[in-house]
């Protein structure tokens, strides 16, 4: 009989720009205070990447790092694979200025659109490529630069996010399967409530949408954190289900860091101490695509993390669209 193939983490990577930018600078920007951010959403501060350093540009520090890691040349790399939405370019995507920023050439590289949930669609995509025995080693990329699409004038959304990107390198192997499970969902009924509207085409780039400042994120903030709450505890106890562990073989739960109270009320309700909840939001404020996967790497980094801990990693974002991974590291 065929020996099934299974999965396995060799490295993980990240990168987050050098600007910091505090809440002290933002009262200076909006009629907001320090007090407000931290008391509603846990962050004190943000990287904020530079005009001339584009998504592509995270991404390759973040994978240089993994695959450093992992010990894989570039060139052994099979397949890139890029969530973000903050792409260099509408097209080519940014799993092409990747790859060639590499050095990499005809390998498949593309991105991927799934909001803050993109690095564990990515997981799935990259499990089922390898399973399928297609191909071996893929670079997944978690990425986003979301205050280049920022209104720095929204006082409801401005203060929330920053740029940053995760790298994870992923292999084929007989003898271990690091991903015990995959759960995915999405509900593009909510498509209204964290959006950006102008640039596609539904309403292409004129004067008007720009002076309307239709090129940045838009948000029903109190509404998005009415449905991310169960929809991620739903999303993680399906995966938990699903990888046939217990909370209690559960090392470390790293949620999407979007908001401290959206984290806190998950971890309340699937009944998990806060000590075994991973939280950077406070440094990173909501990186998007790029919010696990960094988090899962300083986890690593850090020594929080050791060979053989089970994970399980949770998140939520546009679309809507949630999903939640438990893997070995
Ligand atoms: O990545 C996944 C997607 N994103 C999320 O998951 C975000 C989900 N939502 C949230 O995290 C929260 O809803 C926010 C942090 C965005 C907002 O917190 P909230 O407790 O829901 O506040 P709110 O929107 O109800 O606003 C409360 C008050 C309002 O004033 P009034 O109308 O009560 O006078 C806002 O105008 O706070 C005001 N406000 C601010 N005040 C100071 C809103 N933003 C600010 C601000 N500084 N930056």
């Amino acid at each position: 009989m065929k020996k099934k193939i299974g999965v396995k983490i060799l490295g993980t990577g990240s990168y987050f720009p050098k600007k910091v930018l505090t809440n002290l600078d933002l009262e200076k920007i909006v009629d907001t205070s320090d007090e407000w951010i931290s008391t509603r959403t846990g962050i004190k501060e943000r990287r904020v990447s530079e005009k001339n350093e584009p998504t592509s540009e995270l991404a390759f520090k973040a994978s240089t790092e993994a695959l450093k890691f992992a010990n894989i040349l570039p060139g052994q790399i099979d397949m890139i694979l890029v969530a973000t939405v903050t792409p260099d370019m509408l097209f080519p995507s940014t799993a092409c200025f990747l790859q060639t920023k590499l050095n990499i050439s005809s390998v498949p590289a593309f991105d991927l659109s799934a909001s803050c949930s993109g690095f564990i669609y990515g997981i799935s995509i990259a499990k089922a490529f390898i399973e399928s025995g297609l191909y071996k080693k893929i670079l997944l990329v978690g990425v986003d630069e979301l205050t280049k699409i920022t209104d720095w004038t929204d006082r409801n959304t401005c203060v929330l996010f920053g740029d940053g990107a995760g790298a994870m390198v992923l292999s084929a192997s007989y003898e271990d399967d690091d991903i015990l499970s995959v759960f995915l969902g999405a509900d593009g009924s909510y498509s209204n409530l964290l959006f950006l509207p102008a640039g596609g085409t539904s309403k292409p780039t004129t004067l008007d949408t720009i002076n309307e400042k239709l090129h940045t994120i838009k948000m029903h903030g109190k509404e998005v954190f009415r449905v991310a709450v169960p929809k991620m505890v739903l999303a993680a106890e399906k995966a938990l289900k699903f990888s046939e562990k217990r909370l209690e073989d559960i090392k470390l739960f790293i949620p999407h860091q979007a908001n401290m109270r959206i984290i806190e009320a998950v971890a309340k309700k699937m009944g998990i101490p806060m000590d075994k909840v991973f939280v950077n939001i406070h440094k990173t404020g909501n990186v998007s695509s790029a919010t696990t996967i960094t988090a899962l790497d300083e986890a690593i980094k850090t020594g929080r993390l050791k060979n053989g801990d089970i994970v399980e990693l949770v998140a939520f974002g546009g679309g809507f669209t949630w999903g939640a991974a438990v893997i070995k590291i």
